[in-house]
């Protein structure tokens, strides 16, 4: 079986981490986020991945190198100019098209598919595609799809960016096509998958739906990205417990690399990941946020509902909160407070940021 993943968004809305990394290369539970989906399909029976990208093809070459014996032959399929979410599809048909169905997936849903669950339902309608959807409270802050859809899965009306929303089942990103699907996308124009493929495939009565029943958060924002955290170790608390750690200081949902160093007097969750190599010193306090690699987080001070970057430094005393980002090797002084900044990689910050603002 085959999928693809579609990595080609600059991810502009990640920003300043994405100024660093690729939004599908950045750790999100101590692992690229590529590879949560690449495993959900390797799962699933997959043994080709396409990653179907526009921008900047070269920043993948790592990825490829270091995942090259994964046990998934993992292949980039290059747009010269954005293709949409569906053109790829047919750009990729020599990869795709071996006469089976085969997965398509958004590169920023944080979420645990059953996509085995997906083909068996897709195999049992025998209709042109299968989308995964969720319940969500406000479907506008997600791409603003909402699916009308029968008891039996059968959709009646898909609808992108429209107005009203008729209900809050939202559309998650994950999807099922037989091969059918070359025949209704090029590969040689920007074609949209929300927009014109799946509401021309609900007319057309050959779309169905499953209901996820797992957790599920598009992470292309820092809140979001957050939130998908939060998510995401709720899950491996009901799933692996024995990934998260637990001791003196600790509470509620922490993902710690083994490589961090943590220092006496801590006092750490819930919801937060420690990435690899990071460095916490005494008496911290850290809740409902994200280390990414290589920080360092000195004495007493205090990061809450935020993220830091690769290599970043808060200082003594300092408190870190209210959705601030940290970019790559930002260093903030002793004693101070940064509240709701984004501050760009390599900056070195010595006074209040009281108010929410983007460092330049
Ligand atoms: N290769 C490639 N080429 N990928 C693309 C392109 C392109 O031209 N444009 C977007 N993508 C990728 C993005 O990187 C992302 O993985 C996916 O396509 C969807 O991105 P957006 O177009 O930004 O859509 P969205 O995130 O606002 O909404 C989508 O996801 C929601 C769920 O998270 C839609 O599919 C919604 O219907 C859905 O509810």
């Amino acid at each position: 079986m085959k999928g693809l993943i579609l990595v080609g968004g600059l991810g502009t809305q990640l920003r300043p981490l994405t100024l660093s990394k690729p939004k599908p290369l950045i750790d999100f539970g101590n692992k690229p986020q590529l590879l949560h989906l690449v495993d959900m399909m390797k799962r699933a029976g997959v043994t080709e991945v396409v990653l179907a990208i526009h921008y900047r093809p070269e920043i993948m070459d790592d990825f490829l190198e270091t995942y090259a014996d994964y046990g998934v032959k993992i292949v980039l399929s290059v747009e010269t100019t954005p293709l949409g979410t569906a053109g790829p599809i047919g750009l990729a048909r020599e990869h795709l098209n071996d006469g089976e169905p085969f997965f398509v997936m958004n590169c920023d849903v944080a979420c645990d598919i059953n996509l085995r669950s997906l083909l068996d339902f897709h195999k049992s309608h025998g209709k042109v595609g299968t989308i995964m959807t969720t319940d969500v409270d406000e479907p506008a802050k997600y791409g603003k799809s909402v699916v009308v859809a029968h008891e039996t899965g059968l959709i009646e009306k898909f609808v992108e960016h429209g107005k009203i929303f008729a209900g809050t089942r939202i559309n998650c990103g994950c999807y099922i096509f037989s091969p059918s699907i070359f025949d209704r996308i090029s590969g040689n124009k920007p074609t949209s998958m929300e927009k014109e493929v799946l509401p021309d495939l609900a007319a057309e009565g050959q779309l169905y739906c499953m209901r996820l029943d797992g957790y599920w958060m598009n992470i292309k924002k820092p809140p979001d990205f957050l939130e998908g955290n939060f998510l995401y170790l709720e899950y491996l608390a009901t799933s692996q417990a024995n990934a998260l750690s637990t001791g003196n200081g600790l509470q509620g949902n922490v993902l710690m690399h083994e490589s961090a160093q943590v220092g006496k007097g801590c006092m750490i969750g819930p919801d937060v990941t420690i990435g690899k190599g990071c460095v916490i010193e005494d008496g911290v306090r850290l809740a409902r946020c994200i280390l990414l690699e290589g920080c360092t987080i000195r004495s007493h001070a205090v990061v809450l509902d935020s993220i830091v970057g690769w290599r970043a430094t808060v200082g003594e005393w300092t408190r870190v909160e209210g959705v601030s980002v940290l970019g790559e090797d930002v260093h903030l002084g002793p004693e101070i407070f940064v509240n709701g900044a984004l501050i760009l990689p390599h900056k070195k910050i010595q006074s209040q940021v009281s108010e929410p603002q983007i460092i330049m």
